[in-house]
């Protein structure tokens, strides 16, 4: 595994951070145990893994707090995050302060070392400042957590404007946000205010589905190029993005998506996340792999770098 610093926290994370949440969550989604999820956990810790991002709403809590019930707690990074319910009209301090308290009991810790308030619309954002912010301060005080992070709602803020503010305010020390091959506008609207403020960063989207699923690529490359957006010789091919794979590049589509992000100025933890013990193992060794080829980053970026949104699709728990 390799180690960074995760911005002004100034935690030791590994580069490859377990997500609990997503399509998979760790495998729950797709009618696996939580013994068998527990597994998932620790193989990752096993791997050198000591990042483990996960939240309430995705139901990942107690068996990531069960996963590390023998373990050093100093030897491993816990985040959570509290979200606004979907039928409350706006994020509410109480609700978001019982829900570190909730999370603290299905982890059974007695504190996070990272907590995020999750999915945080351009919308939200000033009314989370200026109400949640402070009440969530005094819950660090009394030890709860120890570093305070925000995370986007990627599919409704696809120019990251929430994220592209609050990496310029005093509060937060981490952000989370999509970028991938397809979705580049971290590159201007969020990094450039990241490494200025030392905002530790934390990478989700990286696959999601458009690079785990070759029907989901090709069905959004044919949507792409009939809007003119991409050219439409891209879509000849069964396999638009195989010019990626070649000797000496990438050795498929999802190897290309880590590999792509990881050595982004900018990135510090590139979330993956699986069900499958086998897509973790090849998961890994893609984010400890050297960059893409420069000629194929310098494609990329020609093709996509002024998509914006492009794979974005929540899944239930967000
Ligand atoms: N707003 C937020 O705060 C927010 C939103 C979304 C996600 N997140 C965080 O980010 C983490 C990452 O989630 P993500 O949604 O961005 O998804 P992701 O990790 O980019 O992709 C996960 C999907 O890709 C598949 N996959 C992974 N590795 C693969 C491989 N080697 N080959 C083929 N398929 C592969 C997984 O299925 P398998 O199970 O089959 O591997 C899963 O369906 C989440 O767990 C969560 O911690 C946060």
């Amino acid at each position: 595994m390799q180690y960074t610093t995760l911005g002004r926290t100034g935690m030791k994370v590994s580069v490859a951070g377990l997500g609990c949440g997503g399509f998979s969550r760790l495998g729950l989604s797709n009618g696996h145990s939580k013994t068998h999820a527990i597994g998932i956990i620790r193989s990752a810790l096993d791997a050198g893994v000591n990042l483990i991002d996960t939240a309430a709403v995705y139901g990942t809590e107690e068996v990531v707090g069960a996963a590390l019930r023998d373990v050093d707690r100093d030897s491993v990074v816990v985040c959570t995050k509290a979200s606004k319910p979907p039928e409350d009209a706006t994020f509410d301090a109480d609700k978001i302060v019982s829900s570190l308290d909730e999370s603290l009991r299905r982890l059974q810790l007695d504190h996070v070392d990272l907590f995020q308030v999750h999915a945080v619309p351009p919308s939200a954002y000033d009314h989370v400042r200026n109400t949640v912010v402070p009440a969530l301060l005094r819950e660090r005080e009394k030890g709860k957590f120890r570093f305070l992070g925000i995370t986007e709602t990627s599919p409704n803020d696809i120019e990251q404007t929430m994220v592209g503010n609050a990496a310029q305010d005093d509060v937060w020390d981490t952000v989370m946000l999509a970028f991938h091959m397809m979705h580049q506008v971290a590159r201007q609207q969020s990094f450039p205010h990241t490494i200025a403020n030392r905002i530790g960063t934390l990478l989700m989207f990286v696959v999601r589905g458009i690079f785990a699923r070759p029907a989901e690529l090709k069905a959004a490359m044919a949507e792409l190029a009939a809007a003119g957006k991409v050219p439409a010789s891209l879509t000849d091919a069964d396999d638009s993005l195989g010019f990626l794979v070649h000797p000496g590049g990438a050795s498929s589509i999802t190897d290309a998506a880590y590999r792509y992000v990881r050595h982004e100025p900018g990135v510090d933890v590139v979330l993956f996340g699986t069900g499958s013990v086998e897509h973790l193992r090849t998961n890994i060794a893609s984010i400890l792999k050297p960059a893409l080829p420069e000629e194929d980053r310098r494609t990329l970026h020609t093709l996509f770098g002024h998509l914006r949104g492009v794979g974005l699709v929540a899944p239930p728990s967000r």
